[in-house]
């Protein structure tokens, strides 16, 4: 396989869907036709009312009108792009969101969105397993060739495998047992052929660790077809993607700040944020590598590695070492014809600096762009 056909587009949230989830097809064609990657993934998409994200501008999968607006994209792409492999990441936020809908594995707060979290009922659980499951039974239907399910970045799937967040005494209590059904009742409802990814943080800042991820991945062995290894929780955010860290930004347009005076700002920019913002990790390419590559070894699913991937060279490097591929986010907003260039020999090094001002603005009702390109 070639190396370009190796490289995929992560889930990216795209912020083109209006206040009722559905997704506005004609943006979303002109966004993802011009994505040179072989395989994308849509940004994660909520699988039931409740576990809609802060953004409001989040697609939904969850009724009718959601499901057919996607269909006439899928439609429309495949026409454009034969060969285009196209999966959605469904996701359920759980703790993590402003919406008053907070509810988790158990009611521990996220340090981050600071709100009241409601305890799942053992039946609201299996409501959520059958959520993730019509999910994935209207994007087969819409015309997708798979899902990712979201289980990384502290969303709900991810409060459930770290002890941090789970402190259930029912058989939830077993962390990885909602993941499990997640995946079996996806895979019974829509068969052997439709692809299964999972996105998996193999550690995070609190209670997660590697050798527990290993633990998790290897009771769903068989039953998904491959797994991109990422990192983190929104506690730190920064730590999923690294790099500058646009404070003055973000107190200035995330709704969960601005709601604040300026001299409350003022006054925890200069108390709480350096202590916050010692616990960022540095940006260093190919920072999930060493992780990703351990779990290769111990599993036998497919391995994807996600970020800080921004050299053609590391890129053969890590598929030497038999990662078998590799998931891009910020480079692909910020030069959607990467994998274009990479095929004429135009392509060594992705311009993106890590500015990171697309993530800040993701809070935002802005539809995701690269902030340094000039065009
Ligand atoms: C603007 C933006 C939006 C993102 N949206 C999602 C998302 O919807 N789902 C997800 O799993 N990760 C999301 N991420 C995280 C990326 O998929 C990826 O894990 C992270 O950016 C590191 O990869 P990179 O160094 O290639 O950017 C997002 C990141 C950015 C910068």
């Amino acid at each position: 396989m070639a190396i370009s056909d190796k490289i995929i587009r992560s889930a990216t949230l795209e912020n083109m869907a209006d206040e009722n989830g559905i997704i506005n097809v004609a943006k979303l064609f002109d966004l993802y036709k011009n994505i040179s990657a072989k395989t994308i993934i849509t940004g994660f998409v909520y699988v039931s009312e409740n576990g809609h994200a802060m953004q409001e501008l989040q697609a939904g999968i969850v009724n009718d009108e959601q499901e057919f607006a996607w269909k006439e994209l899928v439609s429309k792409l495949k026409n454009e792009r034969k060969d285009l492999t196209f999966l959605m990441q469904i996701a359920h936020t759980g703790r993590q969101t402003t919406r008053g809908n907070a509810v988790g594995a158990s009611s521990v707060k996220c340090s981050y969105f600071r709100n009241k979290v409601k305890t799942l009922s053992k039946e609201e659980v299996e409501e959520i397993i059958d959520n993730f499951k019509e999910a994935a039974i209207r994007a087969q239907r819409a015309g997708f060739d798979g899902v990712q399910i979201h289980a990384a970045h502290g969303y709900l799937i991810h409060q459930f495998l770290s002890p941090y967040t789970n402190n259930r005494k029912d058989k939830y209590a077993n962390e990885s047992l909602f993941l499990q059904e997640i995946v079996n009742s996806v895979r019974s409802a829509c068969g052997e052929d439709f692809k299964i990814w999972l996105k998996i943080s193999y550690a995070d800042d609190r209670g997660l660790t590697l050798d527990k991820t290993i633990k998790y991945l290897k009771t769903i062995e068989g039953r998904v077809d491959a797994v991109e290894i990422s990192y983190g929780t929104m506690e730190y955010a920064l730590n999923i993607i690294r790099g500058n860290c646009p404070a003055d930004n973000v107190l200035d347009i995330n709704p969960l700040f601005n709601k604040y005076p300026k001299w409350v700002l003022a006054l925890w920019k200069i108390f709480f944020a350096p202590s916050y913002i010692k616990k960022f990790k540095p940006f260093t390419y190919n920072y999930n590598y060493d992780a990703a590559l351990k779990i290769k070894k111990e599993i036998k699913i497919p391995v994807f590695l996600i970020g800080g991937i921004r050299k053609l060279e590391d890129m053969e490097n890590i598929f030497k070492s038999g990662i078998d591929g590799v998931c891009l986010c910020r480079p692909f907003i910020c030069e959607p014809d990467l994998v274009e260039k990479i095929n004429e020999g135009l392509w060594k090094k992705s311009k993106c600096t890590n500015c990171n001002l697309c993530t800040v603005y993701c809070d935002t009702k802005n539809s995701i762009k690269c902030y340094q390109r000039k065009n």
